[in-house]
């Protein structure tokens, strides 16, 4: 069957990657989505563990329509008895970019209007309307007059992955701060330090990818166990085989923070995770980090200026320029920042620069590679 799993600007490629190494077939980037073909089993495990997908749509139906009766028929026409039954909920997401349907709210409207409707006049009875926890969550995705309709196999969004305390501010949505640990390349094993470290988001991801601790987990509930051809006894096997690759051992993994609450914060994530021994906490201005290792991978998610002058920002990240330079000679560094004219103050030219969104933010994730020599002075032109 095709599938499609959703993802983030920027992260297509990571998140092919990822469907590659499951075993995925036929794998296709979109924008903000892959599109790739298996049976249920790679349903089950792209929902457990790519860690890049943000959820997995089976397409059921495709069709065009060029008004709303078009629209009306063509979900009215379809057999939803498949999917749905009277005394089941739904719920209807709707994505909407087309010079035809302007409001994606009113889509879904009328989507739920025709499916309802068919249930009525088959039945005389209709399936019930629940956004929150619904039993079956149905993707509209309207692109001009190509309307696709998909199940949702995910449910709730695949980012959480339930090692978040409670008094985390404004983090890094996770499916972004692992695929950030991918496009570093770190390898899982060397020194890997989160300077600005906030709540831990990319060291819980970073130490997540070292332990291969699964993204997903066997508790959660996911759309696909709400479907008629729910297989268990797969689900667990997938479940059992991916927990049982768990290390106890992680990486040389850092992290660091001059806000004493974004310490504890990413102690408590730690800890709910099971590798409070492991990761290293330091409450520490940047400049001041004391480092000890020669080589590794920094990736940093600093302030973007909101509450801090302008030019208050520039030396900020004139700070965080020369401190890489001074301290930190043989290593890669990537910043994540939306703040481009800031990012300029870091004064080393980036080998490496790939756009991404931090929510609505547009983003540069840069790479500066620490050369010993000279290279690392380099102003940038
Ligand atoms: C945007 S937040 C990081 C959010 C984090 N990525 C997360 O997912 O929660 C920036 C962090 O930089 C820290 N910070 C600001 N100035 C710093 C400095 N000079 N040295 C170290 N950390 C600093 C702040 O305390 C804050 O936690």
């Amino acid at each position: 069957m095709q599938l499609v799993a959703k993802t983030f600007h920027g992260l297509e490629e990571v998140l092919a990657k990822e469907l590659n190494i499951l075993g995925a077939q036929d794998i296709k980037t979109l924008k903000r989505a892959v599109s790739f073909r298996g049976e249920k089993e790679l349903l089950y495990k792209a929902n457990f563990h790519l860690r890049t997908a943000l959820r997995i749509l089976q397409p059921v139906l495709r069709f065009k329509a060029n008004d709303e009766k078009s629209l009306y028929n063509g979900i009215y026409e379809f057999d939803w008895s498949a999917y749905l039954s009277n005394h089941k909920t739904f719920a209807i997401d709707s994505v909407v970019s087309s010079y035809i349907f302007k409001h994606s709210k009113y889509v879904a409207l009328k989507i739920k209007d025709a499916i309802v409707d068919q249930f009525r006049k088959k039945t005389g009875n209709r399936p019930s309307v629940d956004t929150t926890n619904p039993d079956l969550r149905i993707n509209v995705h309207i692109y001009d007059e190509d309307v696709t309709i998909s199940l949702d196999s995910s449910g709730e969004s695949l980012h959480k992955r339930g090692y978040r305390s409670s008094s985390s501010q404004a983090p890094l949505n996770e499916v972004l701060a692992a695929g950030m640990v991918y496009l570093s390349e770190w390898d899982r094993k060397s020194f890997f330090l989160d300077p600005m470290c906030g709540s831990g988001t990319i060291v819980m991801e970073a130490a997540m990818i070292s332990a291969h601790i699964p993204p997903g987990s066997s508790n959660r509930k996911y759309g696909f166990m709400n479907w008629k051809d729910y297989d268990r006894t797969l689900w667990k096997k997938i479940t059992g085989q991916g927990n049982s690759r768990i290390n106890s051992k992680l990486g040389n993994i850092n992290a660091a923070d001059i806000a004493f609450s974004a310490i504890n914060g990413t102690k408590q994530s730690a800890n709910i995770l099971g590798y409070e021994n492991q990761i290293t906490t330091t409450k520490t201005a940047f400049a001041d980090f004391e480092n000890r290792a020669d080589k590794g991978v920094i990736i940093m998610n600093p302030p973007y200026g909101e509450r801090i002058m302008e030019k208050d920002i520039f030396s900020f990240y004139k700070m965080i320029g020369d401190t890489l330079k001074q301290n930190f000679a043989g290593f890669d560094a990537w910043i994540l920042s939306a703040n481009k004219d800031a990012l300029k103050h870091i004064g080393l030219r980036p080998s490496r620069k790939i756009t991404v969104f931090n929510g609505p933010l547009e983003c540069k994730f840069q790479k500066f590679s620490l050369y010993a020599g000279s290279k690392k002075d380099k102003p940038q032109t």
